[in-house]
Formats: C-alpha cells, sequence, structure tokens
C-alpha cells in the first residue's frame, strides 16, 4: 500500500471533471469587478456563490478604512496575538464584539476554521463528549475531534434525536457540549435553536452556535439565529467568521461566559499563527459597525433570497426547504451537476457545485447565494440561466 493510494478517489474524481470539460474547484476569477460581478473564462459573469450576503467588500467605509491602516500600521503584524501580534485594533475589535454581542468577553482568531478548532479543541478534552448536529461543518466537526472528546453524531436538527442521544448518557449528560449552526451553509435552513435550547437547560449541557452564515443576515440587529430565536442568553458560545457578511477574512468566539477569558492563552490555534493584519481588523470593525446601523442590507438581502427561491421554485426547480440568502438547487446524479455547472458559467452565472462527501445526504447541488446587493435584474439573469441552460441540456439529450 503506497502512502499516496488514498488519494485515487480524488483522482478519478478530477478524471471525471475532466471528461465532462469542468475544473469547478480552479475557478480563477480573473477580475473582480464589484461584488457581485467578475470576469471568468474572459466572460463577465454574475458571482452567485460567494458568501458576501452583504456586499460589503467593496463598501466605501470599508475600503477607507482599510487603505488609512495599511498606511498607518504596515501591511502585517508579523507575529502572534500571544506575541507582537495585538495591536489596539484587535484589542478595540475584540471590545465592539463583545458590546454587539451584549457578552461579557471576545477572542478574534485569524479565520474562522481556527476560531472553530481553537475554541472546541480547547474546550473539551479526553473523557467530555461532544453532540454534532449531523450536517454541521468542517470547522465543528474537526474542533471536536481535535479534544480528543468522544464525539457523536445526532440527526440533522432533530431535537427528539439530541434528547433521546442525551438520555442515554445519564449523568455524563450534564458535562456534553452541544454544536450547531445557525443557517447552514450548504442547504440554506436553519436550526430549531430554541428547541435545542430547552434540551440543553434540561440535561444541564453546554450549547456552541456557529452564527458563521447568519451574522448580518438573522435578528433585529443582525446578531444571528439565537438573537432571532430570543435565547441568547442560553447560548455558552457563539462562534463565526469574518468572511462571510463582514468581507473580510478572520474568526471570532464571543460569549457572556467569564471562563472564556481563562481559556484564551491554551488555544494553539489562536497561540500558534500571526494575528489577521490592520487592514483586514479595521474594515471588519467598520463592516460590524455597518451590521449594527444599516439594516436595510438584511431587507434587500432577504427581498433578492425571495425572488430568487420562488423563481426557482416555479419552475420546478427541486431546492433546500427553505427561503433563505442560501438556495441549494438539486441535481439528481453527479453527471447533471456537472453539466449544469458549467452551462451556467457558460451562461455567465458562477455557482458553488457541490457533491459528495462535502454535500449532506448523499445530493449533488449547486449552491446558490444572494447578496444584498445584487440587483433585481441579476436575480432574474441567474433564473434565465437556470432555464436556458435546463433547455441546452434537454436538447443535447434528444440530439
Ligand atoms: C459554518 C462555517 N464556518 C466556518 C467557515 C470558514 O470560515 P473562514 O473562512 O473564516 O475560515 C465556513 C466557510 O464559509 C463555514 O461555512
Amino acid at each position: 500500500m503506497n502512502i499516496f493510494d488514498k488519494f485515487q478517489a480524488m483522482a478519478e474524481r478530477h478524471e471525471r471533471f475532466a471528461i465532462a470539460g469542468v475544473q469547478p474547484y480552479g475557478v480563477v476569477t480573473e477580475q473582480i469587478l464589484s461584488p457581485t460581478e467578475g470576469v471568468i473564462n474572459g466572460h463577465d459573469t454574475i458571482l452567485a456563490g460567494t458568501n458576501n450576503y452583504l456586499g460589503l467588500t467593496f463598501d466605501p467605509l470599508c475600503v477607507a478604512a482599510a487603505q488609512a491602516t495599511v498606511k498607518l500600521e504596515g501591511t502585517g503584524t508579523t507575529g502572534s496575538r500571544m506575541a507582537n501580534g495585538t495591536y489596539s485594533g484587535h484589542a478595540e475589535l475584540e471590545r465592539e464584539l463583545a458590546e454587539f454581542y451584549d457578552a461579557s468577553g471576545a477572542i478574534v482568531f485569524s479565520t474562522g476554521y481556527q476560531a472553530k478548532l481553537g475554541l472546541l479543541s480547547t474546550l473539551m478534552g479526553p473523557g467530555d463528549i461532544v453532540l454534532v448536529d449531523g450536517d454541521a461543518d468542517a470547522s465543528l466537526y474537526g474542533g471536536a475531534q481535535m479534544s480528543g472528546a468522544d464525539v457523536i453524531g445526532f440527526r440533522h436538527n432533530d431535537p427528539d434525536d439530541l434528547d433521546r442521544r442525551l438520555r442515554s448518557l445519564g449523568e455524563r449528560a450534564s458535562h456534553a457540549v452541544i454544536l450547531v449552526e445557525g443557517i447552514y451553509s450548504l442547504m440554506g435552513d436553519r436550526a430549531p435553536l430554541a428547541k435545542f435550547v430547552d434540551i440543553k437547560r434540561c440535561h444541564g449541557a453546554l450549547l456552541v452556535v456557529d452564527e458563521s452564515h447568519s451574522l448580518g443576515v438573522l435578528g433585529a440587529t443582525g446578531r444571528g439565529l439565537a438573537q432571532e430565536a430570543k435565547v441568547e442568553n442560553d447560548v455558552d458560545f457563539i462562534v463565526g467568521t469574518f468572511s462571510n457578511s463582514l468581507g473580510t477574512t478572520g474568526g471570532f468566539c464571543v460569549s457572556k461566559r467569564p471562563e472564556l477569558e481563562l481559556i484564551r492563552f491554551a488555544i494553539r490555534p489562536y497561540i500558534f499563527t500571526a494575528s489577521p493584519s490592520p487592514a483586514t481588523i479595521a474594515s471588519t470593525r467598520q463592516a460590524l459597525a455597518i451590521v449594527a446601523n444599516r439594516p436595510v442590507l438584511r431587507g434587500s438581502l432577504w427581498a433578492n433570497a425571495r425572488r430568487l427561491y420562488k423563481g426557482l421554485e416555479a419552475l420546478g426547480f427541486r431546492l433546500g426547504e427553505e427561503i433563505s440568502p442560501v438556495v441549494a438547487v438539486m441535481m439528481d446524479n453527479e453527471a447533471q451537476a456537472l453539466a449544469f455547472w458549467r452551462e451556467l458559467l457558460e451562461q455567465g452565472v458562477y455557482v458553488n457545485l457541490v457533491l459528495p462527501p462535502e454535500a449532506p445526504k448523499g445530493v449533488c447541488l449547486l449552491r446558490c447565494s444572494m447578496s444584498a446587493v445584487h440587483s433585481p435584474k441579476q436575480v432574474d439573469k441567474i433564473i434565465a440561466a437556470f432555464v436556458s441552460a435546463a433547455e441546452h441540456l434537454t436538447s443535447e439529450r434528444a440530439a
């Protein structure tokens, strides 16, 4: 057995991509024209597969903050948060995150992935138990596994299954940790958070909610699903990323629990990596203020989400269960998904191709995502591209 044999399945997948004439995981955006448009393969393309929910990547205030800060503080910190890499901007952003969430503390990380790996692998250890939603992101599973705790999956969004599994743990349930997301990144559905909170209270477990895809998207001031469901006081830790609604890079954890500060200096993915650049921190701070102060963006985002979902639904496409800024279009099989994805790109629309094992429940899907700054005309073009792609593939099959 050769050490490279385990990559055989990957090689076969890439061969299938080559036969279908696609490179879905190697797309190069040759020019980025706006939050919703780029040039791909030499063609103007609508970007409908990003996480730029509020369209803030080109917001004048965010851009100006980054430009001013790179001049003042340089291009990078060249060190870890724990050594020389905490500037006043990092400390201020932590204070602002805590204030935004009405929490007692916050930690800023270099990416959302590291925030999850870091918190979870440090919070738990061998002998602990962690219950993870079946559709949870790789970062949550990764952090749970890294911790050395016993990892138990429960059926996606199924409070009864979670309750059953906790009951079967007896006394150990009282120090279990439950991991769920606000909005799920691939299918766009949201957790039944109030029910999960009832169960966590009943068993005395801890609850961690990943609001990566719901920060800026849900809640009266954009704090996410916990705010919308009015259960923030029962969530022990909220984790998330800056790379979606905030349009930058980085990650965070906030909590009302004073223990958060205790574990900061034990978190290896916090200690052993350079801190986010000063410019990134400056634009993240602006973006966070915009989430709170510009609710009109959430209105536009949801109007676009409804327009795309209803448009595709009316045409008979099989979609995820809920209207959401993430609209998952289900394909019958991998070959159809590849052909459809290629057709959409040729029509000037980029979406994410998601295949098993990354996609939940073995489905093949085209993940579309909406931004507050897509115009209604762009949304209609996306819908029209789905129609033309379907027609073209049908006529190709008939020929
Ligand atoms: C749920 C979830 N968490 C975390 C991440 C990764 O965050 P980052 O890009 O900051 O590492 C993603 C990717 O979008 C995600 O879907």
